[in-house]
């Protein structure tokens, strides 16, 4: 991919080296593009690098098939699309984010693994997305649904561009339900992770707005339901580390019968 100065009227969808300087769709992409450049070292610190764990959880819950075409969404600076290329030697991976700032990290860490041939940059929004019905095998989206303000309308396009059979995963934040168990997760996320945050990035309202949203997110029963709302089969919902994140994981029917 092209690390030239980027052409300034790409539409949505374009690949990232024809997209807009300052292109932000919709959600929070604006939001991201402040905090990229310390996004993955953010990252590894506050979760003591547990994420990449459930990164390839998530990817192994795909159970993709040869030579399969991966969409990953909100793929910010692409942890998961890399992984899932390095996992899978055969597999292509689209990924896309509206933040044209998180897909230029991520376009650096791509061409670094030597993967410009099979994990594609796209900027465009996970509500409105550019792609043919049933395009891909399956789809990932980790810390992403949280930030889309219509996220029945995501799931919808999810369930739209996958084949019948195919997997969506999501991996999510989640507050662990209060107990004596998990009182010091909830401190993690509530007290250390924004102010942590706020001082290694520099951007506290960033990092004020990660807690919110975390706390604001629907249980993980209400979303699972919002899954088989936008026509998909729930197969598993898997709480990680006392449930201070999630896993969900669906299939696409065979015969679309639920309303899309
Ligand atoms: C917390 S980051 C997660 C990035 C990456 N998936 C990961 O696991 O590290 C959230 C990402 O969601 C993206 N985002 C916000 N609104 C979105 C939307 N409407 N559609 C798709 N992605 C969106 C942001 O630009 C940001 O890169």
């Amino acid at each position: 991919m092209a690390h030239s100065p980027l052409p300034s009227d790409s539409p949505v969808g374009a690949p990232l080296s024809q997209a807009a300087a300052g292109d932000v769709l919709g959600g929070s992409g604006a939001m991201f593009d402040g905090i990229a450049k310390r996004y993955d070292l953010l990252n590894r610190v506050m979760t003591f690098g547990i994420d990449q764990r459930w990164r390839r959880r998530a990817i192994a819950l795909l159970e993709l098939p040869k030579g399969a075409h991966v969409l990953d969404l909100a793929t910010g600076t692409a942890d998961l699309a890399i992984m899932t290329a390095q996992l899978h030697p055969d597999a292509q991976v689209t990924a896309l984010d509206p933040s044209r700032g998180m897909l230029a990290v991520g376009e650096t860490k791509v061409t670094a693994a030597g993967l410009q041939d099979r994990v594609k940059l796209v900027v465009g929004d996970a509500q409105h997305l550019p792609f043919a019905d049933a395009t891909f095998d399956g789809v990932t989206m980790s810390y992403g649904i949280r930030n889309v303000p219509d996220r029945l309308a995501a799931l919808r396009e999810m369930t739209r561009v996958v084949r019948p059979g195919g997997r969506i995963v999501i991996l999510e934040a989640t507050e662990p339900p209060a107990n004596l168990l998990t009182w010091g997760a909830l401190l993690h996320i509530r007290v250390v992770v924004p102010r942590l945050g706020a001082w290694l990035s520099g951007a506290p309202a960033e990092y004020r707005y990660l807690q919110k949203s975390i706390a604001g997110f629907p249980s993980p029963a209400a979303f699972a339901d919002l899954m088989r709302a936008a026509g998909q089969d729930v197969v598993a919902v898997v709480p990680l580390l006392l449930g201070v994140s999630h896993l969900w994981v669906a299939r696409v029917p065979q015969q679309l019968g639920s309303p899309r």
